[in-house]
């Protein structure tokens, strides 16, 4: 049995920083460690603004249901009858609750804190040499009794366990989705040598957690390229790719027929958008996907890389900077 209450982070970027603010919320206290200060500040800054964006929605829902309610029914309601849905409709999150759970996440550009935690989660750059040699500082560092866990969507466990020889029993992946706040899945991947002891104990852990609107869900898988989730969503993304190679759609119109009529939350293009073009790159072994290996995709992702991550979005980017993606 775990006991936690401290819980360093590894990288501040779009994942480490919504792990931090989930486990701030469910009432733990968080050390977010990343390389420099620019980046810590940066995500703790991207957790401030995502509870007052949370703060806002649940203070705003009771007069959004009233609108709803007019709107829809045609009808003015009385103000009892308005009262009546503001003490239906509490918010879940007000401002105090986000403020504390802000407070609880200290920033940090060293491991010294680490010292102290009782779990660690690590959410850095996707490439196997590098995540190997934060496990091996880790180990030095970090209490044996203390379980390392990796948030890699695609590199094997049983390897980044290799550089932690001291622990293997207790390195385990707990692959979150992107974004963790409302998308209530976790993979967890045990590595060949990770114990039962680690894998059900942290798989009671997870469990216990809420995001914004979920209690979290792991589910068990073993360690096979692309896990679950994403070996299913990868066939679907290439199909996505090789029917644009192809010329038989648009990505657009892709995008829409796979919401419209799959049922999709968002089309293929979109999600690609949204994973990172430089997270399918490395998961499609150096091509963004495996129906455009001679396309200019790949010579343009590095670019496509640093524009996706500011902000400027895929479908955007090939809609307008022209750049050639369909073979002659
Ligand atoms: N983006 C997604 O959709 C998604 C979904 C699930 C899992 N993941 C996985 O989560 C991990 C992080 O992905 P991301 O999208 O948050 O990346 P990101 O690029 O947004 O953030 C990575 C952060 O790690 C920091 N970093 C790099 N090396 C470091 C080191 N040695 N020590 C401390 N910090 C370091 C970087 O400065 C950066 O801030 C990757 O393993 C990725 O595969 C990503």
């Amino acid at each position: 049995m775990l006991y936690i209450k401290r819980v360093g982070i590894v990288g501040a970027g779009a994942m480490g920083s919504q792990i931090a603010e989930i486990m701030a919320l469910n009432g733990y206290e968080v050390f977010l460690k990343d390389v420099s200060k620019e980046f810590v500040d940066r995500g703790i800054n991207n957790v401030r603004k995502d509870l007052e964006g949370l703060v806002r929605f649940h203070e705003t829902k009771a007069e959004r249901e009233i609108s709803r309610i007019e709107e829809q029914d045609g009808v003015t309601l009385s103000e009892e009858q308005k009262k009546r849905i503001h003490g239906k409709l509490k918010p879940t999150y007000d401002g105090k609750r986000a403020s504390d759970a802000l407070s609880r996440i200290h920033g940090s550009e060293s491991f010294d804190p680490f010292k102290e935690v009782d779990l660690v989660v690590e959410a850095i750059v996707e490439e196997v040499e590098e995540k190997k040699k934060l496990f091996k500082e880790l180990d030095q560092i970090i209490p044996k009794k203390v379980v390392l866990a990796s948030n890699t969507s695609t590199l094997s466990i049983t390897e980044i366990a290799s550089a932690a020889r001291g622990r293997s029993d207790k390195i385990i992946g707990t692959h979150f989705f992107n974004p963790p706040v409302t998308l209530p899945v976790i993979e967890v991947i045990p590595g060949l040598e990770t114990s039962e002891d680690t894998t059900a104990d942290i798989i009671d852990f997870l469990s216990a957690l809420r995001n914004h609107r979920y209690p979290m869900m792991p589910v068990r898988v073993k360690e096979v390229p692309g896990f679950l989730v994403n070996r299913i969503l990868g066939a679907m993304l290439n199909e996505a790719f090789a029917l644009y190679e192809e010329g038989v759609a648009s990505m657009r119109d892709i995008d829409q027929a796979m919401k419209t009529g799959a049922g999709l939350p968002m089309g293929p293009f979109e999600l690609s958008d949204l994973i990172g073009l430089d997270v399918l790159y490395h998961e499609n072994g150096g091509r963004v996907s495996h129906a455009t290996p001679d396309s200019d995709c790949q010579e343009n992702v590095l670019f496509w890389k640093i524009r996706a991550k500011v902000g400027q979005r895929f479908l955007q980017l090939l809609l307008t900077a022209s750049l050639k993606f369909q073979r002659a």
